[in-house]
């Protein structure tokens, strides 16, 4: 009986301060860094050194008198280590959008441009209308480079152009490579997240005609040239896509944008449509003729694309999956900031393996992990030289990975070779970011190299850069942050 009460007491505790770390991720943090030297616990392999690690995500929850009431909303932030031989430096900068720069200088939400969810208190009817007409600005989904640019990007078009050595913001570009109207123009191009080596995907939205999903190659910030154009019925919400040698595979789930919807509501969040017992369109693009087959397959929403490459007559693609698009309300900050709340959500994703048989027209699918919490994983990365090649390793975290608390998150590793090599790091109260990979020079093996994460940490409440050996993920090597980590998204690394 007392080893069950101590049992059931730690087990609060612990929950407690999962629960605080998480809390952390969620609280807006303002202070700003320029270039301050950091210090990692133990010395860097040299290897490492000259190599820049950049996160961005949502930095403040809001601004003066008005909170966001969508973690999407937050203002973009970027958090850069820069490990130089004699010394690491760290910074932290907002992205100075137009919208951040103007809603600190009225110190309120900007209600010039277009948000995804609304503001607690609500905007006025004018200001909503009126931001519709400037469109979205914010971006605080990921860092990519294009030709010799660095470009802060979220799911619409217009992009941010950054100087990755402190953090500063130099210009605001959205191409208009398709020379619409200007009627059209007002109308904001949806954007991937994530493209992958130049090329994205870009949903066009038309009241009066067709949509279309174009395929695209960015060669940088102003160059931009349109691969293939495939109209579709519906305007597709397509967060990522996969690419092989020859093939881009672009997955329209059964979730797409009303247009009527959004006039309608004046709120992109509400204007996002899931088509209960959809299909999803499978459209492979040849990259060598532009030319496209469509393919169907089961109606999930897949959110994150691992990797893919081509084995025989057959195209292979890794995804993570949901069952549904609840996703979108889970992600409000009242739910993410309730323990209650957020430990009912159950649509956690599965990762995916679909398999397209370019002759018969199949595809076929199946889960990569059957076991918890490994089949959960999100935020997936991989060993970048293994991209668009067979390969073993995911890395990635796990949300509710005790099956009961939403902030109980792991960091873990799927073989989804099946040779048993699965791996997780868990520490009580600890929570790990997306983790990125860093190969070693004389790599013997595909998960030969180290694994990043900023973590989250619920007893001492800081933030701190956790380094792991990606093969057996163990922590090798920590440098605290001299400043809170709000909830980061993606990022990139040289
Ligand atoms: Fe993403």
């Amino acid at each position: 009986m007392l080893v069950k009460i101590i049992y059931l007491l730690l087990l609060t505790a612990w929950a407690k301060e999962y629960d605080k770390a998480f809390d952390l991720l969620f609280t807006s943090n303002v202070k700003e860094f320029d270039e301050i030297t950091v210090h990692f616990q133990k010395p860097l392999p040299t290897w490492l050194l000259n190599k820049k690690l950049i996160r961005i995500g949502a930095g403040c929850f809001g601004m003066g008198d008005r909170k966001f009431h969508h973690v999407f909303d937050g203002f973009g932030k970027m958090h850069i280590w820069n490990l130089k031989p004699n010394r690491t430096t760290f910074s932290a900068k907002f992205v100075r959008t137009r919208t951040f720069v103007d809603s600190e200088k009225r110190n309120t939400v900007s209600p010039l441009y277009t948000l995804f969810d609304d503001t607690v208190p609500r905007q006025s009817l004018i200001d909503r209308l009126r931001s519709l007409f400037n469109g979205p600005d914010n971006v605080n989904v990921n860092i990519v480079k294009f030709g010799d640019d660095y470009l802060a990007i979220s799911d619409f078009w217009s992009k941010y152009v950054i100087d990755i050595d402190r953090g500063e913001t130099l210009f605001r570009t959205s191409p208009d490579f398709l020379h619409r109207s200007i009627i059209s123009r007002r109308i904001p191009l949806l954007s991937s997240s994530h493209p992958i080596q130049g090329v994205n995907i870009v949903t066009e939205i038309n009241p009066f005609g067709l949509n279309y999903v174009h395929l695209v190659q960015i060669k940088s910030a102003r160059e931009v040239v349109n691969l293939l154009s495939i109209p579709v019925d519906e305007a597709p919400y397509i967060h990522s896509f996969s690419l092989t040698s020859n093939y881009a595979i672009i997955v329209a789930n059964p979730v797409s944008i009303s247009i009527s919807k959004l006039f309608e509501t004046l709120n992109p969040s509400k204007s996002i449509i899931w088509r209960e017992n959809g299909e999803s369109d499978v459209y492979v693009v040849d990259l060598r003729t532009l030319q496209y087959r469509k393919y169907r397959t089961e109606g999930k929403f897949m959110l994150h694309h691992v990797n893919a490459f081509e084995y025989n007559d057959a195209i292979i693609f890794d995804t993570t999956t949901y069952k549904s698009f609840t996703l979108i309300h889970d992600y409000q900050l009242d739910t993410l900031r309730n323990s209650t709340v957020r430990n009912k959500i159950t649509d956690l994703p599965s990762l995916k393996r679909y398999t397209i048989d370019l002759k018969s027209g199949i595809v076929k699918h199946k889960l990569l992990s059957n076991r918890r919490p490994y089949q959960g994983l999100e935020m997936p990365v991989i060993n970048e030289l293994y991209r668009f090649k067979s390969y073993c390793f995911i890395y990635g975290i796990s949300f509710k990975s005790d099956n009961i608390q939403f902030s109980n998150v792991t960091l873990i590793k799927v073989d989804i070779c099946g040779k048993g090599r699965d791996r997780i790091w868990e520490l009580n109260g600890h929570i790990p970011s997306e983790p990125w990979f860093v190969h070693h020079p004389n790599r013997r093996a595909e998960d030969d190299g180290l694994l990043f994460s900023v973590i989250s940490d619920g007893i001492r409440l800081r933030s701190y850069l956790a380094v792991f050996n990606a093969t057996t993920l163990t922590l090798v090597n920590t440098s605290p942050t001299p400043t809170l980590v709000p909830m980061m998204f993606h990022g990139y690394h040289e």
